[in-house]
């Protein structure tokens, strides 16, 4: 493994490993007791859209293993201004010993990785959002104590975070039913790559316009906005659109009785879900978030280490 661009890449095994790091970290840190993996070691943050989570996380991560984090905003660096991918990615190998990259276009981070000898993380792209759903399994695992056999069901925005979050549900056996309108489906050639891993792996993997179908057994319910980052044009038909697929109380009631609701943020209340949903007694959502830093230190010291 030298990157993490893609959840599809990785083995089963790899993912649990990352989990099980991530789940030991996390204890370390809370006993106290020190993990400096990547003492003397610099990971460059580029950023070419917002971030609060993954910023101070990434961030209080590195500094936690004992490394130290560069924040690369895109308007101060010259890739902004239309330096190459490539000269970027010979340049920052030099310095660093590690890249995290927030961007629009998958493409960039692939060629980055590519072109780079230092490991290169995928902070979010408009196609797929890793380290998200890192953190989202090892949620899962500590509120249902497993992650084989159940099932978590996605609805809304055929996204970067419907993509991973089907790549995750495959490489654990968790099955995953996505619930999106008709010209808001999941990418083709990321469902076909999905549907491989859904095959190898046992678990099963639905897709409907149905958010009732979606919904019926979920042991964790998830949505995330309805306008992603780079589609503010298109906000009032997808918010007109996407309606039906609203988890409120109602649909939120036919999922198990047991389930826990979960949303990667930032949230749009009333949109999305609504305030008795996401602040309710089955949300984890500030969970999740902190499990962003577990994870993504896991990452890294398995990367960087
Ligand atoms: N969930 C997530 O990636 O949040 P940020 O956009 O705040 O980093
Ligand atoms: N789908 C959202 C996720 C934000 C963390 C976006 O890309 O804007």
């Amino acid at each position: 493994m030298k990157d993490l661009i893609s959840l599809h890449d990785l083995t089963a095994n790899e993912v649990q490993d990352l989990l099980n790091l991530g789940l030991k970290l996390k204890k370390e840190l809370k006993s106290g007791i020190p993990h400096p993996i990547l003492k003397g070691k610099t990971l460059g943050m580029i950023f070419t859209k917002s971030s609060t989570r993954t910023r101070v996380s990434f961030e209080v991560g590195m500094t936690q293993l004992g490394g130290y984090p560069l924040f690369l905003s895109s308007n101060d660096i010259q890739l902004g201004r239309g330096e190459t991918i490539h000269d970027t990615a010979k340049v920052l190998e030099r310095y660093l010993d590690g890249i995290m990259i927030r961007t629009y276009a998958h493409s960039d981070v692939l060629e980055l990785a590519e072109e780079a000898d230092i490991p290169v993380i995928n902070a979010l792209t408009d196609l797929l959002h890793p380290c998200q759903v890192l953190a989202d399994l090892m949620t899962a695992y500590e509120h249902k104590g497993k992650l084989k056999g159940l099932k978590l069901a996605y609805i809304g925005d055929g996204n970067n975070m419907a993509h991973s979050l089907m790549y995750g549900c495959a490489k654990v056996g968790m099955d995953c039913a996505i619930a999106t309108p008709a010209n808001y489906r999941c990418d083709a050639e990321v469902t076909a790559n999905a549907k491989e891993d859904f095959k190898a792996s046992g678990a099963v993997l639905t897709l409907t316009e149905d958010p009732e179908e979606a919904i019926q057994n979920a042991d964790v319910v998830y949505t995330d906005t309805w306008v992603s980052m780079g589609q503010e044009a298109e906000k009032a038909e997808r918010q007109k659109i996407f309606m039906p697929y609203q988890v409120n109380k109602e649909l939120f009631a036919k999922a198990d009785s047991e389930a826990i609701f979960m949303h990667c943020l930032p949230a749009y209340r009333g949109f999305e879900v609504t305030e008795d949903v996401i602040d309710g007694k089955q949300s984890v959502i500030f969970d999740e978030a902190e499990n962003r830093l577990h994870a993504q230190k896991a990452v890294m010291a398995t990367l960087m280490g």
